[in-house]
């Protein structure tokens, strides 16, 4: 997966002229609008607005490239409800990227994209499917179907592999407000030799979005979308869903990036992880992804806490316990135990991980022994009340409060 990350940025950075710049904090600490950060584009946005203050090093900036620390589990992009139970959604997740502040656009994107997966990668260009945007009336009015992007991909792959969508797919947008535009996304089919065209967008394990170029050329404003005085290129590969594709396997946690979790999971419960669709097995994925999500959390200076970005951390901290305390029987603190085999992991590519190793353990640590003395007491309480009732099956509301 290093490889992977490496040879990402190699390419833009290398072959293609792009300033290697350091991901952002996964919690931004200047953009009230976000809690966390939900893509690569996001510290950005100054430049996109044409706001960036010229003395800034940014300001400078023609074409970026870094592999940017991502959280999607709280505000407009959440998936934490599937996280564990698929194989290819996660809380913490990096994002591969590319951008061009005001220099090439659709074409240079697109040949560079197409390059860097079968050329640099050597995927199997018969395994990819591509998506633009077809319109939307509604959610982008004024906003034509975008025929251009469709012209340049025919330079590269047949019609039957170009896939219009509507801006649900194919209109990306990092919230309520701030820059956005039509994308077109890289579909790829981890089965091939075959025309898996109608799986596209089906949420089907085997055919999954790995890469999203976003031109942005317009401003989500309250009152609507505004043109940007300048056209920008953002775009965002899923490094853990490359890394998939790259390693031949059927799932993210079969992965390098996750097995050395899951590993350390099976040993401090005795369990093992045995890929069937089972709730032990959902617990295993949901604890080895959260705890990424927590430790970077902490690493970039956002504690658990009763509110905002703070307790969203919390509640993730809380559902990987609540999920080893009832699936694995770890009943006893045993996140802070998969720290020291994270930082051994991506310690080199983010520095911050390990030196703030120490802390990170500890943070953990307390919250897990409140929590766990809170879920014993509680579910103490609840079976008991449960028994009380068994006669009428229903629990009084003023119980329940
Ligand atoms: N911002 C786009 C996304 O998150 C491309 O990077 O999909």
């Amino acid at each position: 997966a290093d490889k992977v990350r490496e040879s990402f940025i190699e390419f833009f950075r290398d072959g293609n002229g792009h300033t290697f710049w350091p991901s952002s904090p996964c919690v931004p600490h200047d953009d009230p609008t976000l809690l966390f950060a939900n893509a690569g584009m996001n510290q950005y946005k100054p430049l996109f607005l044409g706001q960036c203050d010229p003395a800034l090093a940014m300001a400078k900036l023609k074409r970026a490239t870094n592999s940017q620390k991502c959280i999607r589990a709280g505000g407009k992009k959440c998936d934490l409800d599937d996280v564990g139970k698929d194989v290819y959604h996660h809380t913490y997740f990096e994002m591969l990227g590319n951008w061009s502040f005001g220099d090439y656009f659709k074409e240079g994107a697109i040949k560079m994209t197409w390059e860097c997966l079968t050329v640099k990668f050597g995927l199997d260009p018969e395994r990819l499917y591509i998506t633009y945007f077809g319109g939307d009336e509604v959610k982008a009015p004024g906003v034509p179907a975008d025929e251009e992007t469709r012209q340049i991909w025919l330079k590269y792959v047949p019609p039957e592999r170009l896939l219009p969508f509507d801006a649900a797919d194919n209109f990306w947008e990092m919230g309520d407000v701030g820059p956005c535009g039509p994308c077109t996304e890289i579909h790829y089919d981890r089965i091939g030799g075959r025309d898996a065209a109608a799986l596209v967008n089906m949420d089907d394990p085997d055919v999954l979005e790995i890469w999203n170029n976003v031109f942005i050329q317009y401003n989500r404003e309250p009152g609507g979308l505004k043109e940007l005085p300048a056209q920008h290129v953002d775009t965002g590969m899923g490094f853990e869903r490359l890394a998939m594709a790259m390693q031949g396997k059927q799932s993210n946690y079969d992965t390098d990036v996750f097995q050395p979790l899951l590993d350390r999971v099976a040993t401090l419960s005795g369990k093992t992880y045995g890929r069937a669709d089972s709730k032990p097995d959902v617990a295993f994925r949901v604890i080895s992804d959260h705890i990424r999500a927590v430790a970077f959390s902490i690493a970039d200076g956002q504690l658990p806490s009763n509110t905002g970005a703070g307790y969203v951390i919390r509640r993730i901290l809380r559902r990987a316990i609540r999920y080893g305390y009832s699936f694995l029987d770890l009943n006893e603190p045993f996140m802070h135990a998969l720290v020291p085999s994270l930082a051994g992991q991506m310690g080199d590519a983010f520095p911050e991980l390990k030196a703030q190793q120490q802390l990170i353990e500890r943070v953990i640590l307390e919250e897990e022994e409140s929590f766990l003395h809170t879920l014993a007491n509680g579910i103490e309480r609840l079976e008991a009340r449960l028994n009380e009732f068994k006669s009428t099956k229903v629990l009084p509301g003023d119980v329940v409060f």
